[in-house]
């Protein structure tokens, strides 16, 4: 049985540094690299020759794709980072019925699937990272459906990260603050958008494979998330919505 490691939104910041570490490893034999842009997936492949391309859109059938594959295959999955999501920042109600859905799919349902199709392909000692956000510490008015999302994506992680204690498979919440990728604007409207704590994806990916080594079920990188952490336990939740909103208000 090929020893497989399985990373979405493999085309992506976070995605791209997982893969080139994981395939460093020596008890990986192939990284099943899944992105939506054959042309990025491609470009990954000529960098990393463990890498084996997967082009499935995860918000569309890009899931029972992925499941036909495994069934061919039949491997051994050491690793399932479920990494691709989508933010979107602004009015509740300005989002379509369509954009909820395909949202919901690709930061809830998706990673939920894939997690339920990999476990039978998992052994003891392998691994789930599932990529949350510090996000899930509290609900973040215009940026709703994301920190909701997240929080769905860590509670579960975490609860499942209890009931597969016997099967000895990990699964980690990875929480970071601000990260140094793609997703985040560098301006809206003419006005430079300032990311206080922004960390590198290094950071975020070391500290995160270090973690799931140790079978944690929180990976929260860099000093501000791990701040915010402790400061959004011990703050009235309406205090916490009040300042986030006053930091984001120039930006809406
Ligand atoms: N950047 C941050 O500040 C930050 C902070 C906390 C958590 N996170 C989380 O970290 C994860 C990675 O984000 P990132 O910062 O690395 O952003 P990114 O550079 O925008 O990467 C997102 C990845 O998800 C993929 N993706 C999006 N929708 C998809 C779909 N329908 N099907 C398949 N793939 C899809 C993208 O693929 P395409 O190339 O095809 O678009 C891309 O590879 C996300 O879950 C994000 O929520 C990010």
């Amino acid at each position: 049985m090929t020893k497989v490691a399985i990373v979405t939104g493999a085309t992506g910041g976070i995605g791209e540094k997982f893969i080139q570490r994981i395939s460093l490893m020596d008890d990986i034999e192939e990284v099943w690299a899944v992105g939506r842009s054959r042309e990025k997936l491609e470009r990954l492949k000529a960098s990393c020759p463990k890498v084996m391309t997967v082009e499935a859109d995860i918000g569309e059938d890009g899931i029972d794709i992925i499941e036909e594959l495994i069934k061919q295959v039949s491997p051994d999955i050491r690793m399932l980072i479920n990494n691709a999501g989508v933010a979107y920042m602004g009015d509740f109600e300005k989002m379509t019925e369509d954009k909820i859905r395909s949202f919901c799919k690709v930061n809830c349902s998706a990673p939920s699937e894939l997690m339920a199709i990999c476990l039978p392909y998992m052994h003891e000692g392998s691994k789930i990272l599932n990529i949350s956000s510090a996000s899930s510490f509290q609900p973040n008015p215009y940026l709703s459906m994301y920190s909701a999302s997240k929080a769905y994506l860590k509670n579960l992680s975490r609860a499942l990260n209890v009931e597969l204690k016997n099967r000895k498979i990990t699964v980690t919440s990875v929480c970071p603050y601000w990260v140094d990728t793609g997703m985040l604007p560098r301006e809206r409207d003419g006005k430079k958008i300032n990311y206080p704590g922004m960390v590198s994806t290094d950071l975020v990916v070391d500290k995160a494979l270090k973690d799931s080594s140790k079978g944690k079920d929180m990976s929260v990188p860099g000093f501000f998330a791990q701040y915010f952490r402790i400061y959004s336990k011990i703050t009235p939740t309406s205090i916490v919505m009040k300042q986030w909103v006053a930091g984001i208000r120039k930006y809406l």
